[in-house]
């Protein structure tokens, strides 16, 4: 990947960070993490420093309108020209129903459409296997990726040619502190398996990435057994 700005929408995430850092590439390079300000967005902040990266951090809410998130963009891509932007936004522990769909998905889909009009070369966006599979107890969540997943599939075709690439990360159960409190099932994956997933189907010109590979044909195979007979969490 070539120099240019590097963004990470979601710079205290887990998965966010482990992606970023597989994608960054060699120093000097100019790196911005967007998010609510917490010790994690300061602690990656510094991470990325001590690497030798640039490194500034702004503001991102999932409740900002357009034109806020144009002034925000506007503002961190000043300097250089956007490369790279990942988006890594989600939460589980949205505060009501409307919000986890806003938070996961509205939001992300207004950010994906601005990301896509500073034309980087490559944008990353963490979807969920509840994308595609979604899930009676996690209901706004899974709607929310969904909304975002397809929002991000239909700019990866709108913009195939145009110098812009979208890639769609469907992860299942990764260990982060977003899944802490979760029992463990089987084919939990970790931040450094996403991000090495990724760094392949980026390279390999990939719209889609499933984490771990097989996540797609099990999420196919689970939803043919009758729900009934799958266990409360995997309905
Ligand atoms: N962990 C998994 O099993 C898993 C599986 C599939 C997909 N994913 C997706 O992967 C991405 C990264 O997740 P992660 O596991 O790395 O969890 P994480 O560390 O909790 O990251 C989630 C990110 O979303 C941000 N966020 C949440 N609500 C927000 C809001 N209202 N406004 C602005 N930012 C908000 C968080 O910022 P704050 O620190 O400010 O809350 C954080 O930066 C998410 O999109 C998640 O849905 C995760």
């Amino acid at each position: 990947m070539t120099p240019g700005t590097a963004l990470l929408v979601g710079g205290s995430s887990e998965i966010g960070m482990a992606v970023l850092v597989r994608l960054l590439g060699p120093v000097p390079r100019r790196v911005i993490l967007a998010g609510r300000p917490s010790s994690e967005l300061w602690w990656n902040a510094e991470k990325l420093r001590d690497a030798g990266y640039s490194v500034s951090t702004t503001q991102y809410d999932a409740g900002l309108d357009a034109d806020e998130l144009d002034g925000m963009l506007e503002h961190a891509c000043a300097e250089d020209r956007l490369e790279l932007a990942i988006v890594a936004v989600g939460s589980m522990a949205s505060k009501s129903f409307a919000d986890g769909v806003v938070v996961n998905g509205l939001a992300v889909s207004v950010l994906l459409r601005a990301l896509v009009h500073r034309k980087p070369a490559q944008i990353v966006v963490l979807s969920s296997a509840a994308a595609v599979r979604p899930r009676q107890s996690i209901a706004a969540y899974s709607l929310g990726k969904q909304l975002a997943d397809s929002a991000a599939v239909l700019l990866a075709r709108e913009t195939a040619g145009t110098g812009v690439r979208v890639l769609v990360v469907r992860p299942g159960f990764v260990t982060t502190r977003m899944t802490a409190d979760l029992p463990k099932p089987p084919l939990a994956t970790s931040p450094e398996r996403v991000a090495g997933r990724v760094a392949a189907a980026v390279e390999a010109r990939k719209t889609i990435v499933w984490v771990p590979g097989v996540m797609g044909l099990v999420v196919r195979a689970v939803d043919l057994v009758p729900r009934r007979l799958l266990p409360e969490t995997w309905r």
